[in-house]
């Protein structure tokens, strides 16, 4: 398995872009797709706080938005002393387009959990 060193640099390095002035928690996140290409995402928070949406899905979406739907694998950073992992509603919105890719959680002191979306998400919504 790969190191995911090159996706791990760039979520860290788009969580420096985080608007997180109520939790003041900075997340980022970078997802890489079949093709090989990067889109990154951090949290965006919002007054009315319903409306924040996390790292991964501005992730997400962007890649989306780009037209590439077949993610691989997304990076996760945050500075907490465990990895961080994805909230349930994002392990949901990624499971709509890879529910084998790889989720890797690393916190800013290079603590690191690799895990199968799958994983995180058994038994997850996929049919109406
Ligand atoms: N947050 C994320 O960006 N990703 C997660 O997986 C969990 C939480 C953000 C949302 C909010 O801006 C802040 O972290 C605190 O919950």
């Amino acid at each position: 398995m790969e190191d995911f060193t090159r996706l791990l640099e760039a979520a860290a390095a788009v969580r420096r872009h985080a608007y997180a002035p109520y939790s003041r928690f900075p997340v980022g996140a970078a997802l890489q797709t079949a093709d090989g290409m990067i889109f990154t995402g951090c949290n965006i928070e919002n007054v009315s706080f319903g409306l924040t949406v996390c790292a991964e899905r501005v992730a997400c979406f962007a890649a989306v938005a780009a037209g590439q739907k077949e993610p691989v694998a997304l990076a996760l950073v945050a500075d907490t002393p465990e990895p961080p992992v994805p909230c349930g509603a994002c392990r949901q919105v990624l499971h709509e387009f890879s529910p084998a890719m790889w989720i890797v959680c690393a916190g800013l002191n290079g603590q690191k959990r690799i895990f199968r979306l799958s994983e995180l998400l058994p038994e997850a919504f996929s049919e109406f």
